[in-house]
C-alpha cells in the first residue's frame, strides 16, 4: 500500500493499483487510503453528527431526524431567512460558539389549518395567518434607502437583496463577462478525440497518461471549487453585486465537471479509473486534500466572520482556492493539455481546457480583486505574521504542483518535461505573490511557455483548434425588429 510519504521519494514513482488487491479487500484499501488522503471528511461529519446527537434534548433530536428525511427538507423561505437575511447577517457576527444553535422551526409549520377545508380555502387562511410584521422587519421596511458607502466585502450589515447600488463596478463587469462568454461542452466536436483514443497508435503512453491524469484530477476539482463556493464562501461574502459573480462562477464550475465528463464519456475512456483518481493517487489526492482543508472550518454553519481570526480565515479560505487551487494547480494540466492540441492531438479536450482556462483566469482576476478589497477595507488584518503565512501556502500550492508534474510526466514529452514546468510553476507563483502584493519568492523566474498566455486571451472570433461547431455568443441584447 502507498503512503504519501512514498511520493516524495526519488524512487520512481509507483502507481497504486487496486486491481492488485483482491476484491473483498479493495473498498476496505481504497476508503483506508482516502481517510488518510482528504483529512477523515466523513468521519468529521459522522463526529460532528454525533455530537450534535449528544447536544440536542430528544425533542430536538427528533426535529433533526425529521429534517434528514428526503421529504422534510427546509423550505426556501427558511433557506432564505438563514442566508440573506440583515438579520441574520448581522446578529451572529460574534457567534464562533462551536455548540449548535437550536433547530429552528419551520415558519410554514407555524400555522394550523384545518386539513379538511378546500385547497382554495386552505391558501386564503394560510394568507390571513401571515405574519407581515416580522417579514417587514425582516426587509427593514420603511428603512432609509441604501447607499454606496453602506456596503462593505464582509460583515456588511445593508440588505443584501438589493444588487443596486452598485459599489464594486468591477464585479458586476466580470459578471457581465461571464455571461458574454457562455459556451457548453456539447458544442464542441470530439470525433477526432475519438478515433485518436481509440487507435493504438493515436497517442504515445506518455501521452495517454497525461490526459488520463488530466481528466483525473480536473473531474474532482472543479466540484471541491464548486462547493467550497456554495458551501462555505458564498454566505460569508456580504456584497450582492459580488455574490452576483459567485453565482455565474459556480454555474461555471458546473460546466467544468461536465466538460470533463464529457471528455471522459466520449471516447468511452475507463470512468471508474478517471473519477476515483483523486482517491487513489497520492499527487492528486494530495492536491484535493490540500485545498479541501480550508472548506472545512468555513462550512460549519455556526462559523461567522466578524473577528481578525475569523475574518483571516476567510481570507485564507479565498487564497487558497482563487490563489493556489484555481491559480496553481490548474496550471501543470492546462498547460499539458493545450500543448497536445497545438500539435494536433486530443483537440476536443484542448478545445474544452482552452475555454475552461479562459473561465478560470477569470476566476482567479475576481478573486484577486475580492481579496485586495476586503484587505483594503480591513488592513488590520493583512499583518506581518499572516502575510508570511500566505507565501507558505503559495509555496506549499507550488510544490504540490511541481510533484504533480513530475509525477504525470515521468519523460520529457510534447516538447516539455517536469523541469520546465517547474520553471513554468515558479514563474506562476511569482505572479501570484505579486498579484497579493507579496515579494517573489523565485527571482528570475521565466516562463517557458509563453503561448499560454495566448491561450488564456481566447477570442470569440478565433477558433484556435476549429473544433467547435459553432460559436456561441451571448450577452448581446435582443433585437425586435
Ligand atoms: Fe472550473
Ligand atoms: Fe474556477
Amino acid at each position: 500500500m502507498l503512503s504519501w510519504d512514498d511520493f516524495n521519494s526519488d524512487a520512481p514513482i509507483k502507481t497504486f493499483k487496486p486491481q492488485d488487491i483482491p476484491a473483498p479487500a479493495r473498498q476496505e484499501a481504497i476508503q483506508q487510503e482516502v481517510q488518510k488522503a482528504v483529512g477523515l471528511e466523513q468521519q468529521t461529519n459522522l463526529d460532528q453528527q454525533a455530537s450534535l446527537e449528544q447536544q440536542t434534548s430528544p425533542e430536538q433530536q427528533t426535529n433533526l431526524e425529521q429534517q434528514a428525511e428526503p421529504t422534510q427538507q427546509v423550505t426556501p423561505e427558511t433557506e432564505t431567512v438563514a442566508e440573506v437575511s440583515p438579520v441574520a447577517a448581522a446578529a451572529p457576527l460574534a457567534t464562533t460558539s462551536p455548540t449548535p444553535a437550536p433547530t429552528p422551526t419551520p415558519k410554514t409549520a407555524a400555522v394550523e389549518i384545518d386539513p379538511n377545508l378546500s385547497p382554495l380555502e386552505r391558501a386564503k387562511a394560510s394568507l390571513e395567518a401571515l405574519d407581515i410584521e416580522a417579514a417587514a422587519a425582516e426587509l427593514e421596511m420603511g428603512a432609509a434607502r441604501i447607499e454606496v458607502d453602506d456596503k462593505a466585502m464582509i460583515n456588511c450589515r445593508a440588505d443584501l437583496n438589493q444588487l443596486v447600488p452598485f459599489k464594486y463596478e468591477w464585479a458586476w463587469q466580470k459578471y457581465l463577462d461571464g455571461c458574454a462568454n457562455h459556451w457548453m461542452p456539447q458544442e464542441i466536436n470530439m470525433t477526432a478525440d475519438v478515433a485518436t483514443w481509440k487507435s493504438e497508435d493515436g497517442l504515445s503512453a506518455d501521452e495517454r497518461l497525461i490526459v488520463e491524469r488530466s481528466l483525473g484530477y480536473f473531474s474532482t476539482a472543479d466540484s471541491l471549487v464548486a462547493n467550497n463556493l456554495a458551501l462555505a464562501v458564498y454566505r460569508l461574502i456580504t456584497n450582492p453585486e459580488a455574490r452576483q459573480y459567485l453565482l455565474r462562477q459556480a454555474f461555471e464550475e458546473a460546466i467544468h465537471t461536465h466538460a470533463y465528463q464529457y471528455c471522459v464519456e466520449s471516447p468511452a475512456m475507463d470512468e471508474g479509473e478517471v473519477f476515483n483518481m483523486y482517491r487513489e493517487l497520492p499527487s492528486i489526492a494530495k492536491k484535493a486534500a490540500w485545498s479541501l482543508k480550508y472548506t472545512h472550518s468555513l462550512s460549519d454553519p455556526t462559523f461567522n466572520t466578524g473577528t481578525p481570526e475569523t475574518d483571516q480565515e476567510l481570507l485564507r479560505n479565498l487564497i487558497a482556492f482563487y490563489c493556489v487551487t484555481e491559480g496553481i494547480f490548474f496550471y501543470c494540466g492546462f498547460t499539458q493539455i493545450l500543448s497536445m492540441g497545438r500539435r494536433n492531438k486530443m483537440t476536443g479536450v484542448a478545445e474544452q481546457f482552452q475555454y475552461i482556462l479562459r473561465d478560470e483566469s477569470m476566476h482567479l482576476n475576481f478573486g484577486v480583486d475580492v481579496i485586495n478589497q476586503i484587505k483594503l477595507e480591513n488592513p488590520q488584518l493583512w499583518t506581518e505574521q499572516f502575510q508570511q503565512e500566505v507565501i507558505q501556502m503559495i509555496l506549499e500550492g507550488t510544490e504540490l504542483e511541481i510533484a504533480y508534474a513530475r509525477d504525470s510526466m515521468p519523460r520529457g514529452v510534447l516538447g516539455m518535461n517536469a523541469a520546465m514546468m517547474e520553471e513554468y510553476l515558479h514563474f506562476i507563483a511569482n505572479r501570484r505573490l505579486n498579484q497579493l502584493g507579496l515579494s517573489e519568492q523565485y527571482p528570475g523566474a521565466q516562463n517557458p511557455f509563453p503561448w499560454m498566455s495566448e491561450m488564456m486571451d481566447l477570442r470569440k472570433e478565433k477558433n484556435f483548434f476549429e473544433t467547435r461547431v459553432i460559436e456561441y455568443q451571448t450577452g448581446g441584447a435582443l433585437s425586435w425588429d
